[in-house]
């Protein structure tokens, strides 16, 4: 009789637990099926292609490296590296591959004429070149063109940024043109001038870390482009006067009041040959810097 008794209470309690799970497993399961529901949100989640030019040097594979750390973190988003160079080297290809980032690899020499000390033109249009085709292609998709240097500082919030813009997004810059930070100035929204000392004639007085632009534009209009004719520091200009207005400008980052991209440069660094050295060095040029 006693032992009866238990085993019914043991079933009742068997009977609770089940339904204590039962709920729980449908309380938690709620998220998880309306995240199914919408598996489709990142489909329509504009890719950015940023657009990278780059050149050989000591510190070149520690800025790609740092760089490329910081776009794995990035949702839907292709990078377009160029190299100034005949050919492709073997260490931006094998950077690139173990970066698991979707990319594009492309090179071109630059042929500067004297004169010109503008770099990454020849770099830039050919990435454009190949994007339009890119565009015009099935593979495709919508979304905005940054042109990013390899040794500039990106914040992720950045990203989230540039997905909002319908024609041009632009935001300050910090530590660039001789300031703490360049920026637009916005007045009810809108840009109405620009906080900048250097050249600050130009027309759009903005590092090229300062703006994105809707890759539809591209297409809209096939012959913008930089340009080697143009002044040092007006590239930014160049390119956004063929899809762009001031007054189309569209502010970000808080109205232009936030930092989240720093035009970072690093050192060149300075080794000692080891011609100077009285005791001689170890080779080391099978390793890769
Ligand atoms: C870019 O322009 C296209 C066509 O006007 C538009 O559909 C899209 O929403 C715009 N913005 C982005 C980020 O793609
Ligand atoms: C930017 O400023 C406009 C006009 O003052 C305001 O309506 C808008 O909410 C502001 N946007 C942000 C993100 O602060």
């Amino acid at each position: 009789m006693h032992l009866f008794n238990l085993k019914i209470i043991k079933k009742q309690y068997l009977a609770l637990g089940m339904l204590v799970f039962v709920v729980l497993f449908l309380f938690n399961s709620k998220p998880a099926f309306q995240c199914q529901l919408t598996p489709d949100s990142s489909a329509y989640l504009p890719t950015i292609y940023g657009i990278t030019p780059t050149y050989a040097r000591l510190a070149q594979k520690a800025d790609l490296t740092r760089l490329s750390q910081t776009l794995m973190l990035v949702k839907n988003f292709h990078w377009i590296v160029i190299e100034d160079s005949a050919s492709k080297t073997k260490l931006v290809e094998n950077l690139l591959k173990e970066s698991n980032l979707k990319y594009t690899h492309l090179n071109v020499k630059t042929d500067k004429p004297k004169g010109s000390s503008a770099s990454g033109v020849e770099q830039r249009n050919m990435a454009l070149d190949w994007l339009r085709g890119h565009l015009r292609s099935p593979e495709g998709t919508p979304g905005v063109v940054f042109f990013m240097d390899d040794d500039n500082t990106y914040a992720l919030k950045i990203f989230d940024e540039m997905r909002k813009i319908k024609r041009v997004g632009v935001w300050p810059v910090g530590i660039v043109g001789g300031m703490r930070v360049e920026m637009p100035l916005v007045t009810d929204g809108k840009v109405s001038g620009y906080n900048a000392v250097w050249k600050p004639y130009r027309p759009f007085p903005i590092d090229m870390a300062g703006f994105a632009i809707n890759a539809t534009l591209f297409l809209d209009f096939p012959e913008a482009k930089f340009s080697r004719k143009v002044q040092s520091g007006f590239q930014e200009s160049e390119i956004l006067k063929y899809v762009v207005t001031q007054q189309e400008l569209e502010p970000l980052a808080e109205n232009c009041t936030k930092v989240y991209v720093w035009h970072t440069r690093t050192q060149k660094p300075s080794i000692i040959s080891p011609k100077k050295l009285k005791k001689p060095l170890v080779p080391d040029n099978h390793i890769e810097v």
